[in-house]
């Protein structure tokens, strides 16, 4: 249950460690040798998932104080007794599936129903093209997936979409197996594999829109600090700036580039935000947000070259385009068919039920927003899709704040325990109003 509650948005909050970063802490260090420290780690069921494969495989991983300590198995893992239970995420999946494309035996992987309904051919077929053999009832198309890995070859990718889990995945087959490979995006997506490749040793270069991966160079396990993950931190920033006269601060969030473009939206739409206390761990910058709402929010445009690095924040920000006075428009986002849920149609329905239109043109999503006070619906039903429910919450926080009713019911709240357990605490903390 959603309630009204009264006054601005404010607060001071450290968010869930950084998801992408967390797998990335354990998949790779699983790669190296010694030991790798892991704190801060995103406490998600994706995360458990990341865990349990890694186990699976036979990777020993520890819990000490707030820490994980991943033993490292020098890119040789032991074929898994069973089945490999990647849940409900794509990234373990992904990732995994490219070390497993390294390994000199069959792991099979499989997830829950949402996961099995997500396109896979995109990292299967670049692994079958280094040499590794995938099977499934469905060719290898959606997962189950059976891999079974061997001496792969050096590549070149050229891929059709910018994906990071994609370009990840290949990069631990390369890394495992100790051949080399290249990798293009058409738009850069999130660098965070070849930052911890990079601090582990390998001989890595890459820019925007590009990796290259050299041959040799021996991988150490690293320690990681985890820094505050700016996906959990877009929804409570929408939140902000939905309310008037709101500011919050995310302290210790990830500041990598390619994660912070929301936040220049949020500039565009009128918000000041204001970036300190920054410093370096592993190679991956942080420091502490502060959000403050704009007098008047202003209607947006996303470019198709900035899609990949706010793919996972356009819920959270579509929430803030239906309070806008005017029209938004997010080019190229087609995307979001393919993630938990089929996360464009969940947003033109979701918006639909607070009386705004969004409309898809092609793989376009344009937002009519009405600015001022919306319908408030009683009851919310959205996809069992964790970044849906959390947007779903904001934009019933904001609806019932801008006076549009005093309670709503919100659906599948569990749903948030995918990747931020604490979603309800923290937003009720921050609506508080002191
Ligand atoms: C992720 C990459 C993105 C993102 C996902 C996490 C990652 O997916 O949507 O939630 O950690 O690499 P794609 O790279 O497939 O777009």
């Amino acid at each position: 249950m959603l309630e009204a509650g009264r006054g601005p948005i404010r607060g001071s909050l450290r968010l869930p460690g950084d998801k992408s970063i967390s797998h990335r802490a354990f998949l790779l260090n699983a790669l190296g040798r010694g030991r790798g420290r892991v704190v801060g780690s995103n406490d998600g069921r994706d995360l458990q998932s990341t865990r349990q494969v890694l186990e699976g495989l036979g990777v020993v991983i520890r819990r000490e104080g707030d820490a994980w300590l991943v033993h490292g198995r020098a890119g040789r893992l032991r074929p898994a007794t069973d089945l490999l239970d990647c849940g409900n995420s794509g990234t373990t999946l992904r990732l995994a599936a490219g070390l497993a494309a390294a390994q000199p035996f069959t792991s099979t992987f499989t997830g829950d129903e949402s996961l099995q309904r997500r396109p896979m051919e995109r990292i299967t077929a670049p692994l079958r093209r280094m040499g590794a053999q995938v099977d499934g009832p469905d060719g290898g198309r959606t997962a189950p997936l059976m891999i079974t890995g061997g001496q792969l070859e050096s590549r070149r990718f050229e891929l059709e979409v910018a994906s990071a889990q994609v370009k990840s995945g290949l990069l631990l087959a390369a890394a495992a197996a100790g051949v080399s490979v290249e990798i293009v995006e058409p738009h850069p997506s999130r660098d965070h594999t070849e930052r911890m490749l990079q601090a582990m040793g390998a001989a890595i270069e890459f820019g925007a829109g590009w990796v290259r991966l050299e041959r040799g160079g021996e991988l150490s396990c690293v320690d990681v600090e985890v820094p505050g993950d700016p996906s959990a931190g877009a929804l409570l920033a929408a939140l902000v700036c939905a309310v008037p006269t709101s500011r919050l601060e995310l302290r210790e969030m990830s500041l990598n580039p390619g994660r912070t473009v929301f936040l220049d939206v949020l500039q565009r739409m009128g918000a000041k935000v204001e970036r300190g206390n920054r410093r370096t761990s592993a190679g991956e910058e942080r420091g502490d947000v502060m959000i403050v709402a704009p007098d008047a929010l202003e209607p947006f445009t996303v470019e198709a070259a900035e899609v990949p690095s706010l793919i996972d924040e356009i819920p959270a920000l579509a929430t803030v385009a239906a309070l806008a006075r005017g029209t938004s428009r997010l080019h190229e986002v087609g995307e979001l068919r393919f993630k938990e849920s089929d996360r464009l149609e969940g947003i033109v329905h979701l918006l639909d039920e607070f009386g705004v239109q969004a409309n898809v043109h092609g793989n376009d999503l344009v937002v009519e927003g009405r600015g001022g006070e919306l319908r408030v619906p009683r009851r919310l039903r959205p996809p069992t899709d964790h970044r849906m429910v959390m947007a779903a919450a904001v934009l019933g926080t904001a609806a019932l704040r801008r006076g549009g009713g005093a309670s709503l019911v919100l659906e599948s709240a569990g749903e948030a325990a995918v990747s931020f357990p604490a979603f309800f605490e923290s937003l009720e903390m921050v609506s508080g109003g002191q």
